[in-house]
């Protein structure tokens, strides 16, 4: 069937935003110099200086198959998202479905990195010419808290906030809103950590909460804060059902609300269900 131009605009964001269109470039050694031991990351970002001078890098070559792109399996360069084609698929899909039906509510990432998806959700309602539906975006904008293992025992040891990698500034997400025309006054950023903005925030009605913030902690607290905020007939998307800490606290929060609307798989860690 031919496409229509909004669902050609939808496939041409996907492929843009989870950089699929194009070969992965190689990366600067210095991205994940976090990883190493003390001695080599002192040796590296000091090489590195000295190239960077005279206009030079050392990079890594990185080969990712089709599926690993698809199934958003990696941690990319280059993406706005690292959540894959797949699970763009999906939010385009919950997204439509809450339009055709008229679900009532605003749109929520939580843990949104470089922003892809939330400039994707805001792709779908520009397609549409929708404008009375805001999209929050809510993160630190300075990576993962550390654990709190007293309050949340699943997190101890968790060393995700030790990942630079994954601590974007809130002025590079606005900027790569503006790369894609889609920085407009129906965008709101929500920065800090989920458990002094999320129950703070202003918002009233959802049809959207996808939860993104990989840890026990960061998925209980959204889940605490937002979803009695999200209407009937609204999605809850869970991006790392795969990871352990946050599979608990969705199956501790499903369980102590008595949840049993069925939880549909996307892909390897993609979930979602239906409010009823
Ligand atoms: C895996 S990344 C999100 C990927 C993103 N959804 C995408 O489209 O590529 C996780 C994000 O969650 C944020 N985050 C996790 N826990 C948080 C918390 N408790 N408060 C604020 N931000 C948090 C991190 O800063 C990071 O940007």
């Amino acid at each position: 069937m031919k496409k229509t131009p909004e669902q050609l605009y939808l496939d041409l964001m996907k492929t843009t935003l989870s950089f699929t269109l194009w070969p992965e470039p190689p990366i600067p050694i210095t991205t994940f110099n976090y990883e190493r031991s003390t001695v080599k990351r002192f040796l590296v970002s000091a090489i590195s200086k000295i190239l960077d001078k005279r206009k030079l890098q050392i990079v890594k070559k990185r080969d990712f198959s089709e599926d690993q792109r698809i199934t958003g399996i990696i941690w990319p360069g280059y993406a706005d998202t690292m959540i894959g084609l797949k699970r763009l698929d999906n939010l385009q899909y919950c997204i439509e479905t809450v339009l055709g039906e008229r679900v009532e509510g605003d749109l929520i990432e939580t843990g949104v990195w470089r922003g892809g998806a939330c400039i994707f959700m805001g792709a779908v309602l520009a397609a549409y010419g929708i404008e009375d539906r805001k999209i929050f975006v809510a993160d630190s904008f300075e990576g993962l808290p550390k654990p709190d293992a007293e309050k949340y025992p699943s997190d101890k040891g968790d060393i995700h906030h030790t990942h630079t990698y994954l601590a974007v500034s809130k002025k590079d997400v606005e900027n790569n809103f503006r790369k894609y025309g889609l920085l407009n006054n129906q965008v709101v950023f929500l920065k800090g950590w989920f458990k002094d903005t999320l129950s703070q925030a202003p918002i009233e009605k959802l049809s959207i909460l996808r939860l993104d913030g990989d840890m026990y902690g960061s998925t209980m607290e959204s889940l605490n804060s937002l979803y009695p905020k999200l209407s009937s007939g609204g999605f809850c998307i869970i991006d790392d059902y795969a990871l352990p800490g946050c599979k608990s606290a969705v199956n501790d929060f499903r369980s102590k609300h008595a949840i049993d609307s069925e939880m549909k798989e996307i892909d390897w860690t993609g979930k979602y269900w239906k409010k009823e």
